[in-house]
């Protein structure tokens, strides 16, 4: 929710710092703040709102001599986005400075402690707990300060943290929140996310829950909680800077719309060897599966909605049962699972807190656990007993694209895999295999086919309320179609079974109500298409989706948005490319903060 980013080196720390927080802003961005030490001590600069106001607040960096430092983009979740509850946050007595990514859940006990031991409180953030703790327990040693006080929280953390008394040295702890060393030559890093990092290094250290790092300008030192020293692996960063950056266009998301159809094709190619799918991250998988009974899926957001589509091609290639299943719910509801059942969790940033949860609650129970994920080293990823990446590259927008659709493009591998495997019976998988090898040409066609679509953002952009229909695999598009909209656009967009809308939902169609009808499955096209009469001769104005080619349609609806004809179990990663564009330029027409919407942050960490 919120990105941290510490520097030690020979050069100027706080430019390095704000580059750094300018690459994590996607993760939280109603506050800012640095803070970098010198040889007269410790000196804090902090905004409300963006980035961009650090740069001018501190001259790009000018104002905070000093060559370490600790920074923090905030995503609120303790007191509101002001300039006192934005981190670094000081102990009283000025020696420590501390950035905090994650939620402590007992702070305010400890809040109540520490202030009757005379500390005195700035801010109304769960984090000021911390520096505080760290104050009491400090005795000469930051290290130990910062075990006994870790050992005093509860929840998650990634902490920065700076202290006087040790000039050129910055600490970071982490629990349960991502945490990335950056090693370099004659400078030293860490970061939320390794897309802070890129720009000075490629060479990282992925750090684990409970280790604590102690970085100088030329050491990087990974303890355990009895300091102990730990070996730790370098990973080589095997993407470059220009993969975080907008390459020209206008915002990430279109830039990620755009790159779809590469980052399908690193998902998919390395996968298929011979017209078969070859996954060697599930190498002893197959065996497992001979005591499972059913698959459930779980996962948030749009990650979920891939669940919702991808079990529609698990269902049919696999003739295993699949169920789809909320995390922020799974975990509340006493789930039916256990040793024979097969979880699978979709994740983007792989540190999704709701995830997070639902897979510890299913793993308690027995539960087998695959997960699909983007970032590399990210905690489900760790925690799963499988992880299969989707490799689409850094996903910068907040509103994920290529993110989704490489997650289908899992599900669809994983369909057929079990196909092969468990020898589904009248499966021709060579069929489905090459139609997946089809999806980066068909995404690309299905850009290429609407150019009218910023046309049709002008004619509904003005509209509160939109509603999208569909049925099947393309009611799960309308699923991920209408979150799109919300999400960048802030228009009310709801999406509904195109059949089920006569059970209520249809009372709200009148005149000029714009129902945008997903329609690409041919099997119910017919279908679909008499809710789309019945919408109309309610005064509706309908902009459909459909399969270029379709006859029936072109009559019937206002506008249109086509994609080339493709099998129905695969089509959600091709039908979902012209709902992206379509929200996309809705909300630019609104004039919106597309990569950054509000309210919302890339990976959601808290509950
Ligand atoms: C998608 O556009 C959203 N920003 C959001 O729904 C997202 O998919 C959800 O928070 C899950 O994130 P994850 O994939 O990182 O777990």
């Amino acid at each position: 929710m919120c990105g941290i980013v510490g520097f030690t080196g020979t050069g100027e720390a706080a430019p390095v710092l704000l580059d750094g927080l300018k690459k994590l802003e996607y993760r939280g961005y109603d506050s800012a703040g640095i803070a970098v030490m010198n040889d007269s001590g410790i000196n804090v600069s902090k905004v409300t709102g963006r980035i961009a106001g650090l740069c001018e607040k501190t001259d790009n960096g000018a104002k905070t001599p000093g060559t370490s430092g600790i920074g923090h983009t905030r995503w609120a979740t303790h007191g509101a986005p002001t300039e006192e509850n934005a981190h670094p946050h000081l102990s009283n007595d000025g020696k420590f400075a501390i950035v905090h990514n994650g939620i402590i859940e007992n702070f305010s006990s400890l809040r109540e402690e520490l202030k009757s031991r005379g500390y005195v409180f700035e801010s109304e953030t769960d984090t000021e707990v911390i520096v505080h703790l760290i104050e009491m327990y400090y005795k000469g040693n930051v290290r130990e300060a910062l075990v006994k006080t870790t050992n005093r929280l509860r929840g998650s953390y990634a902490l920065g943290v700076i202290c006087t008394d040790e000039p050129g040295k910055i600490f970071a702890v982490r629990e349960s929140s991502p945490l990335i060393l950056g090693v370099g030559v004659g400078d030293n890093y860490f970061a939320s996310d390794v897309t802070a990092l890129v720009a000075y290094t490629r060479n990282a250290v992925y750090m684990e829950d409970g280790e604590y790092a102690e970085l100088t300008n030329d050491t990087v030192k990974v303890y355990d909680c009895t300091g102990q020293e730990l070996e730790k692996e370098v990973s080589r960063i095997t993407w470059d800077v220009q993969a975080a950056e907008k390459g020209g266009y206008e915002h990430f998301m279109l830039k990620e719309i755009m790159e779809q159809p590469a980052a399908l094709k690193a998902t998919i190619e390395p996968r298929v060897r011979d017209g078969k799918i070859v996954f060697d991250e599930l190498k002893d998988l197959p065996d497992v599966l001979k005591n499972i009974r059913k698959i459930v899926i779980t996962a948030c957001g749009s990650a979920y909605y891939a669940g919702c589509a991808g079990k529609y091609a698990l269902e049919s290639l696999g003739r295993i049962p699949v169920e789809t299943e909320l995390a922020s719910e799974l975990r509340y509801n006493n789930p039916l699972i256990d040793e024979h059942t097969l979880l699978i969790v979709i994740s983007q940033s792989g540190e999704t807190a709701d995830t997070i949860a639902a897979m510890k609650e299913s793993k308690s129970r027995g539960a087998h656990v695959l997960a699909i994920v983007n970032v590399v080293g990210s905690t489900i990823a760790k925690l799963a007993d499988h992880t299969i990446y989707t490799w689409a590259g850094p996903e910068i927008a907040v509103a994920t694209t290529k993110g989704y659709t490489t997650q289908l493009s899992v599900l669809y591998m994983l369909s057929i895999w079990f196909a092969q495997t468990l020898g589904t019976k009248d499966v021709d998988t060579g069929y489905y295999v090459n139609l997946l090898k089809s999806l980066p040409r068909l995404i690309q066609q299905s850009i290429d086919m609407n150019p009218s679509v910023s046309g049709l953002a002008r004619k509904y952009h003005s509209n509160r309320s939109l509603f999208f229909i569909g049925r099947n695999t393309d009611y799960a598009v309308a699923l991920e179609g209408a979150l799109k909209m919300k999400e960048i656009s802030y228009l009310h967009a709801e999406s509904y079974a195109a059949g089920e809308l006569k059970h209520g939902t249809i009372a709200l169609i009148e005149e000029h109500q714009p129902v945008i009808a997903v329609c690409c499955n041919e099997r119910l096209i017919e279908k679909t298409l008499s809710n789309i009469i019945e919408v109309k001769a309610r005064g509706a104005k309908v902009l459909a989706l459909t399969i270029s080619g379709n006859k029936k349609i072109v009559p019937v609806a206002d506008d249109l948005l086509f994609i080339p004809p493709v099998d129905e179990l695969f089509s959600a990663a091709v039908e979902i490319v012209p709902l992206q564009l379509l929200a996309y330029y809705v909300a630019k027409e609104n004039g919106c903060d597309i990569d950054k919407p509000k309210n919302l942050a890339k990976s959601v960490t808290v509950e």
